[in-house]
C-alpha cells in the first residue's frame, strides 16, 4: 500500500481516484482538511475498503510515524501543502509551517520508518515529493524553458517554501541515502480545482455574472497541464524513476492568462449561452505583487527516460473541465462557504479596477 498526504485537495484527490481506478493497491490518505481539503472530492470512493482516510497534520511527526508503522506503506506520495500564491503574499506563515516544517516532520518520520526496514523493503521504498515549476523563478519571453538543472530562484513566499522543501528532500537522499524522487510540475487544471485559482475562479465568476479579474495586463504566461496527466506522470516516476532524481512535468502548452480567459469565455458562450458574451465580464485589476511573468517547462527528460507525455491537449482538457464545472455546480456552491467569501473579499477588495 501507499501513503498519500494532501489527498483531499485538488491534485491529491484526483491522484487517489486515478490510483484506485488504475491499480488495486490500497491508499492511506493523510489530510488536515484545511480550507482547500474537501472530502466531497472523494465521494465516489466512499466505502471503498482500499481507501483509508486519516484526518491529521503532516507536522505531527508522531502521528505520521505511527501511521507508517501501522500500515507499512511501500511509498509516500507527498502532496500536502499550502498552494495558493496570493494567500502566501497576504499571509506567509502557514506556508512556512506546512511546506517547510511539515515536509521536514514527514521526512523525519519517513527516515525513522525506512531506516529499520529489512534490506529488500528498504531498497524498494520511495518518498515522492510533489513540487512546482515556480521554484525556478520567472522567464523572459525568449528564454528556454525550465529544465531539471535550472538554478532555483523562487520569487513568492509560496515558491520559496516549496524550494526549501525540495532542498530538504534532496538532502535526505544525499545525506541518508533515502530513496526520494521529486517532480516539478507546471499549472494543473481539471475537476475539483478550488475556485481561488484562475481557471475555476473564472468559470465560477462567469456563471455567477461576476467580474472576471485579470491581474495587470494579463500577458503573463503559464504552461497548463490537465490534472490526470500529472497523476499519470507521478505514477510513471514512482514506478521507474531513479532515486535522487528530479523530473519536470509539463504540458508543452504555454498560454497568456488573457488567452486562457478568452478560451473559457468562448466555451461558456457555446455551452451556457447568455445575452452577450462572457468576455464582457473581463475586468483588469491591480497586479499580483512580484508576479512571475512566464513559466515554461521542458518535460523532455520524463519523456526520454520514462516514456511519459501528456494525453490531453489544452483544447480537449479545458472542454472537459468546463463540462465538469457545469455538471458540478453543487460542488462549487459547497466550497464557496463563508470562509471562501472572506478570502475573496480580502484578495480582491483592495485591487483597483483598471477598466
Ligand atoms: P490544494 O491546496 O488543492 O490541496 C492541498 C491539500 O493539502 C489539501 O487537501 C489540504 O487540506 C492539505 N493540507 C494542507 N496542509 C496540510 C497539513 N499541514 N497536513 C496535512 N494536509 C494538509 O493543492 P494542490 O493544488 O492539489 O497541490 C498539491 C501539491 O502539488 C502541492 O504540493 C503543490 O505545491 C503541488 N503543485 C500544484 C500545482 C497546481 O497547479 N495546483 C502544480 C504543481 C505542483
Ligand atoms: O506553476 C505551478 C503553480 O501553479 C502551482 O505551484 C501553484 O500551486 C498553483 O496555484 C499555480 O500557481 P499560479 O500562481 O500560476 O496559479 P493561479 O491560478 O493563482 O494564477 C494563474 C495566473 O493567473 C497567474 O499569472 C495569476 C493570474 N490570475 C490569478 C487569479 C486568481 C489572475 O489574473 N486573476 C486571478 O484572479
Amino acid at each position: 500500500m501507499i501513503l498519500v498526504t494532501g489527498g483531499a485537495g485538488f491534485i491529491g484527490s484526483n491522484f487517489v481516484l486515478d490510483w484506485l481506478a488504475q491499480s488495486g493497491e490500497a491508499v492511506v490518505n493523510l489530510d488536515k482538511l484545511t480550507y482547500a481539503g474537501n472530502l466531497n472530492n472523494l465521494a465516489t470512493i466512499d466505502g471503498d475498503a482500499r481507501h483509508t482516510f486519516v484526518h491529521g497534520d503532516i507536522c505531527d511527526g508522531a502521528l505520521v510515524l505511527s501511521l507508517l508503522q501501522q500500515h507499512r506503506p511501500r511509498a509516500i506520495i507527498h502532496f500536502a501543502a499550502e498552494s495558493h500564491v496570493d494567500r502566501s503574499i497576504l499571509g506567509p506563515g502557514e506556508f512556512i509551517n506546512t511546506n517547510i516544517n511539515g515536509t521536514f516532520a514527514l521526512l523525519e518520520a519517513a527516515r525513522a520508518y525506512w531506516s529499520v526496514l529489512e534490506a529488500g523493503e528498504k531498497a524498494a521504498f520511495r518518498f515522492l515529493h510533489v513540487s512546482t515549476d515556480e521554484v525556478y523563478g520567472t522567464l523572459g519571453p525568449n528564454d528556454p524553458p525550465f529544465t531539471e538543472t535550472t538554478t532555483y530562484a523562487p520569487n513568492s513566499p509560496y515558491s520559496a517554501s516549496k524550494a526549501a522543501s525540495d532542498h530538504l528532500v534532496r538532502a535526505y537522499h544525499h545525506t541518508y541515502g533515502m530513496p526520494v524522487l521529486t517532480t516539478n510540475c507546471s499549472n494543473n487544471y481539471g475537476p475539483y480545482h478550488f475556485p481561488e485559482k484562475l481557471i475555476p475562479l473564472i468559470i465560477a465568476n462567469a456563471l455567477a455574472g461576476k467580474p472576471l479579474p485579470i491581474y495587470g495586463d494579463g500577458m503573463q504566461v503559464r504552461d497548463w497541464l490537465y490534472v490526470s496527466d500529472h497523476c499519470a506522470a507521478i505514477r510513471r516516476v514512482l514506478a521507474d524513476g531513479v532515486p535522487g532524481q528530479v523530473y519536470n512535468v509539463g504540458g508543452w502548452n504555454e498560454m497568456t492568462n488573457l488567452d486562457v480567459v478568452h478560451t473559457l469565455c468562448d466555451i461558456l458562450d457555446r455551452q451556457a449561452p447568455k445575452q452577450g458574451s462572457y468576455r464582457d465580464q473581463i475586468t483588469y485589476v491591480t497586479d499580483r505583487p512580484g508576479h512571475d511573468r512566464r513559466y515554461a517547462i521542458d518535460a523532455g527528460k520524463l519523456e526520454r527516460e520514462l516514456g511519459w507525455k501528456p494525453a490531453e491537449t489544452f483544447e480537449s482538457g479545458i472542454r472537459k473541465t468546463v463540462q465538469w464545472y457545469l455538471a458540478n455546480q453543487a460542488w462549487v456552491a459547497n466550497v464557496q462557504s463563508g470562509a471562501y467569501m472572506s478570502w475573496v473579499n480580502k484578495n480582491y477588495a483592495n485591487r483597483e479596477t483598471a477598466q
